[in-house]
């Protein structure tokens, strides 16, 4: 299946794209996301959950983290980068904010402000950096669960942030186990003491906080379930021709064994084109050409290898995006 048929299918849902930085995974995305608005009837959104935002620059606009925006010029491209701090916070004060999660804790941790990210970081032996893009991926979950769009593209960080990314349903969602029993347990204990001298309020806000967290874990446990579908995901590896990127993308593919990622396609960017009349270009391609067998022989059975051309400006705006979409997505041969 080529990536035009994958992006066309009814039931492909998810895509993401994947690879070391500066490879061309938001160029790719970008421009599969747009191919996709113009040449199918799908509503289309494209996802940035690289820290390190570019999508942007690279569609001709400017994105404010964690907000939907229309791609002006389309009629059904939307785009969104998240801001994982940002999402954090959102997140903690739809928790009822850090006394919600204190109350999902089932108290104990009154007149705790930062530190309280340690504490629940550990709970799932997580880092507090792990914490907080747990909780940025989880939103962007729960917002996808119960958005509308046919199509949903992600622009991921580069590898190991994205690896971890994808671990993170799961450590969120045993995070999120760990803190629901632990609540309760706690609450047990505790709840006798507490009812004496809780006002009615309190109580509201205590389910509420719970029942927050609760949506939050199905939703992911949704997500989860449809990232593992072949029929609704796929994820894109981008790649250069080179000896680093096969060594990475041999570490990526592992691991999307191990979360069971579907993956279907290859992208190999930047090859130097053939008419290039210079030593140095005509040596980077010969160089560039032996790497390419290399990754067909590796992967030409179990994969779409697409192959895109160097081309002699970056990629930036539609007319760009289109151009590049011939080869990313249309399967014009770029080598
Ligand atoms: N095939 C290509 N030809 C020319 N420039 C490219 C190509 N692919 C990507 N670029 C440029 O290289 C830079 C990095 O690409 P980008 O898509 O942002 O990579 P990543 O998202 O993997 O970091 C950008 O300036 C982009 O315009
Ligand atoms: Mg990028």
């Amino acid at each position: 299946m080529t990536l035009k048929d994958l992006l066309s299918n009814p039931d492909s849902h998810f895509i993401l794209f994947g690879g070391k930085g500066g490879v061309g995974k938001t160029s790719s995305a970008a421009c599969s996301a747009l191919w996709a608005a113009e040449n199918t009837d799908k509503s289309v959104l494209i996802v940035s959950t690289d820290p390190a935002h570019s999508l942007g620059d690279s569609l001709g606009l400017q994105l404010e983290p964690g907000t939907v925006t229309p791609v002006p010029g389309t009629a059904k491209l939307f785009a969104l980068e998240i801001s994982p701090s940002k999402a954090f916070k959102e997140a903690q004060e739809k928790m009822g904010g850090a006394g919600g999660l204190d109350m999902a804790m089932g108290g104990g941790m009154e007149g705790m402000n930062v530190p309280l990210l340690g504490d629940l970081g550990d709970l799932a032996g997580m880092s507090p950096p792990g914490a907080d893009e747990a909780m940025a991926f989880g939103t962007v979950l729960e917002f996808l669960e119960n958005s509308e769009y046919d199509l949903v593209i992600f622009d991921t960080a580069p590898t190991g942030h994205t690896l971890r990314l994808l671990s993170l349903p799961e450590l969120l969602s045993s995070w999120i186990g760990k803190l629901i029993t632990l609540r309760l347990k706690l609450g047990k204990l505790m709840g006798a003491f507490k009812n004496m001298f809780k006002r009615s309020k309190d109580k509201d806000d205590e389910a509420d906080a719970l029942e927050s967290i609760e949506r939050l874990k199905k939703s992911i446990e949704a997500a989860k379930g449809e990232l593992q579908d072949p029929a609704r995901t796929s994820f894109v590896i981008v790649m250069i021709a080179e000896d680093m990127a096969i060594y990475e993308t041999e570490r990526l593919l592992s691991a999307l064994i191990s979360y069971q990622i579907p993956s279907s396609h290859i992208v190999v960017n930047q090859i130097f084109p053939e008419s290039l009349d210079c030593s140095f270009c005509k040596s980077r391609r010969e160089f560039q050409l032996k790497h390419l067998v290399e990754i067909e022989d590796l992967y030409k059975d179990d994969f779409d290898v697409v192959k895109v051309p160097l081309f002699e400006k970056e990629i930036r705006k539609f007319d760009q995006l289109r151009r590049m979409a011939r080869y990313v997505v249309e399967g014009e041969g770029g080598e």
